[in-house]
């Protein structure tokens, strides 16, 4: 059976979730549920990001015991899935015990192997980033990314990352390690300078918040090395007596990381240093997605403060539609702008319009002119009908295949261009006149409707599982949801709907002033 291993990245508990978080967590879900409809093992890890100074700052703030604060807002972030309909198999915390024993073996296992060593060291640090920077890399005194540095100068162990540099390169040119294509290009730019060694320490002096070093109880390990190896960690990495969980999940390159551009060189260059230092199998893919941008065009982000937060688009919409909203509205990968009203018009056109109008049209015609069953089909199908129900496995096959290539907007797509299909053809069969004139021809028009609506029921559950639970109740449809019955056009017939109200009632944007 083919397997997959999705990973968010474990996001910074220095606030609560926005709608870039959302974003990420919301497909990589919507990832691993389709693949668990076509039939794959699949584990789905998230998490969260305790240790560095962000954190540290941001518990002291709330004048708490940074554990304290974590323990407390991990809860939060926690809920936020769960109202966003998030199945996770592992919510990953950095600060679990667990993962600082294996994280501490995993440094002294470089310490004695030579890839670290220490020497005084002079740079220019970003707390938002959680980064060293050169002078150099400045852009007008700023990081790359627009973030204020500081300058720092002590005693520091470093990394002998540039020993990986070739055989980075190498990974990156042999397939699709790193996606899309043009990220891929990005990177090898950037592999082009040599490599600078990579710094993993920090003084307890300046930040204890993190995990001790196991060969110098005055340093803590830097942020990044410890969250990388949560991917690792979190499937056994490092603990005897889950080695045959590493072996299934790690070690057989089932792994797909699903991240945002703004971390794509730590995950695209330091973590596969780090894994080829460790000697492991690195990741088959790394997929950097682009940015959600606020108003203004700015990237929405918790420090800067201009963020959506997912919970008020779930009150306005409802969380499947935001779902809908999240997957459907942008190609994975590109940058994109947020706002209410961009939600509401795509949930109107698409889901209250295209397939709630589909639904209540063809329900209620059954209902009142079959006694609501869904009546049998005809012996011999007319040439539109048939052109419909072919489009069938096509659809079918063309989701599989885009969902497999990471783009799930064009799965949605080839959806959307099926129900467009089927609204056209009952427009033109108007199965309103027919139950007048020809029973037989609207029974034709009706069971045809109502087997494209149980194949979007099914093939739209990974995306908005508590809409289309009701939809196939609605129709009656009580099997199992799988690709089967999603192609099985002839099971529409006989079904029993059920009246109720409208699955997408159409929202209203109520402007502020
Ligand atoms: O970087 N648009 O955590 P983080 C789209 N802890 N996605 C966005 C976004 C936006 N405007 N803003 C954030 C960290 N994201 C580290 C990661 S992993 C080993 C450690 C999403 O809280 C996107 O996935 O800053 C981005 O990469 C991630 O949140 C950064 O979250
Ligand atoms: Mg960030």
């Amino acid at each position: 059976m083919p397997k997959t291993y999705f990973t968010t990245p474990i996001y910074y508990v220095n606030d609560l979730p926005h709608i870039g978080h959302a974003y990420t967590t919301v497909v990589a879900d919507v990832l691993a549920r389709y693949h668990r409809l076509f039939g794959d093992e699949v584990l789905l890890l998230t998490g969260v990001d305790e240790h560095g100074q962000k954190v540290q700052q941001a518990a002291e703030k709330k004048g708490l015991d940074p554990q304290k604060y974590c323990d407390e807002i991990q809860l939060g972030w926690r809920t936020i899935w769960e109202e966003l309909q998030i199945q996770y198999d592992i919510f990953f915390r950095t600060t679990d015990a667990f993962h600082k024993k294996a994280v501490q073996a995993a440094l002294q296992f470089l310490w004695d192997k030579g890839d670290i060593y220490c020497k005084d060291y002079e740079g220019l640090y970003s707390v938002s980033e959680e980064i060293f920077y050169t002078e150099k890399d400045l852009v007008d005194g700023k990081t790359p990314q627009g973030n204020d540095v500081i300058s720092i100068k002590e005693k520091n162990y470093f990394f002998k990352m540039s020993n990986y540099q070739d055989k980075i390169i190498e990974a990156l040119n042999a397939g699709n390690f790193v996606l899309p294509e043009y990220r891929k290009n990005e990177v090898l730019g950037f592999l082009k300078k040599p490599l600078n060694d990579l710094c993993i320490s920090r003084p307890k002096a300046r930040l204890s918040w993190g995990i001790e070093l196991p060969f110098d109880k005055d340093f803590v390990t830097y942020v990044w090395f410890d969250a990388l190896l949560n991917y690792a960690t979190g499937v056994g990495y490092q603990q005897k007596e889950r080695s045959a969980d590493f072996e299934k999940w790690w070690q057989s390159r089932s792994v797909v990381h699903l991240i945002g551009k703004d971390i794509l060189t730590t995950h695209a260059v330091y973590w596969p240093a780090m894994l080829m230092a460790l000697g492991i199998e690195i990741p088959k893919s790394i997929f950097a997605h682009g940015w959600w941008l606020a108003a203004g065009g700015e990237k929405m982000s918790k420090s800067k403060g201009n963020s959506v937060r997912p919970l008020d688009m779930k009150n306005l919409v409802g969380v499947d539609p935001l779902r809908y909203f999240l997957v459907r509205e942008v190609t994975l990968g590109n940058d994109a702008s947020f706002s209410p009203d961009l939600v509401v018009n795509r949930v109107n056109a698409e889901l209250a319009n295209n397939l709630g109008n589909l639904l209540s049209r063809a329900t209620n015609l059954i209902d009142k002119n079959f006694s609501s069953i869904v009546p049998e089909y005809p012996e011999n199908l007319s040439t539109e009908t048939k052109s419909l129900l072919d489009a069938l496995p096509k659809t079918s096959k063309e989701i599989e295949e885009q969902v497999r290539a990471l783009a799930p907007q064009n799965a949605l797509q080839a959806i959307v261009n099926l129900l467009n299909d089927t609204n056209k053809y009952i427009g033109d069969r108007a199965p309103w006149k027919q139950v007048k004139t020809d029973l037989s021809a609207a029974a034709e028009t009706l069971a045809t409707s109502l087997a494209i609506l149980k194949f979007a029921g099914i093939y739209l559950s990974p995306v908005m599982p508590e809409k289309m639970n009701r939809l196939l109740s609605t129709i009656g449809f009580t099997g199992e949801k799988t690709i089967q019955e999603a192609l099985n056009w002839k099971k529409s017939s006989s079904l029993k709907i059920t009246k109720g109200d409208p699955l997408f009632p159409r929202v209203e944007l109520i402007e502020k002033d």
